[in-house]
């Protein structure tokens, strides 16, 4: 893709995140709680969330990852961000992640959010299989990906490395004839 596609949902409006959100970032992702069941530190400087945004930006580049910045319409000012990762051309998959600021949390805007990205997924990018991998303890994950129509298919023992530990990860999908057909 040359030119980064904005989204838009009845409330929020997706776009390419800019250094300028290296604040808003930071804000949340420097909360335990919002990086809890995250695969990251809890975040301890600004330049951390430059980082992060730059990474986004350069694997962007490459192809390989896409990150939208959530903004409520009218406003700039990000609330939290979603996007595809780990993308194989080959097989036609990807995996989803997301995360809000606290504030923002249980007023169904996740859910808004990633029912568009999935549409993007499917429709506009092809993907045929949309995977997502969290925390078996993650119940606001769990419940937003089921509400999304993904369905567990198992868990992957000591599947990921984090924070100095193996921990386990729920594997979650959606296949693109299930969303055809819903
Ligand atoms: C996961 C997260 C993005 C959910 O976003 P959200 O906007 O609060 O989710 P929604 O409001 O759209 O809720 C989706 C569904 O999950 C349910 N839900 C959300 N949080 C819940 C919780 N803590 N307990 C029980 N149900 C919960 C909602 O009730 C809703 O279901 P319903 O419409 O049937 O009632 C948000 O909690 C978050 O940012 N968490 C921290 C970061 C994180 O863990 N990211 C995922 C890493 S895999």
């Amino acid at each position: 893709m040359n030119v980064f596609p904005e989204l838009n949902t009845e409330r929020f409006w997706l776009r390419r995140l800019t250094l300028n959100d290296s604040a808003a970032l930071f804000d949340y992702f420097s909360n335990d709680d919002v990086t809890r069941y995250y695969d990251l530190e809890t975040l301890t400087s600004i330049e951390q969330a430059r980082q992060i945004i730059m990474n986004w930006q350069l694997r962007w580049e490459q192809d390989e990852t896409i990150r939208w910045g959530i903004c409520v319409n009218g406003h700039n000012t990000v609330i939290g961000t979603i996007g595809f990762h780990n993308w194989s051309a080959l097989h036609q998959r990807t995996e989803v992640g997301y995360e809000l600021a606290p504030q923002y949390w249980r007023q169904g805007i996740m859910s808004e959010c990633l029912q568009e990205v999935l549409r993007f997924g499917f429709v506009e990018m092809g993907f045929n299989r949309i995977e997502a991998l969290i925390d078996p303890d993650n119940v606001s994950s769990r419940k937003l990906l089921e509400k999304c129509g993904l369905k567990q298919e198992g868990l992957l023992r000591d599947y990921l490395f984090e924070k100095g530990k193996f921990v386990d990860a729920a594997i979650f999908s959606r296949l693109k004839k299930e969303y055809i057909t819903s």
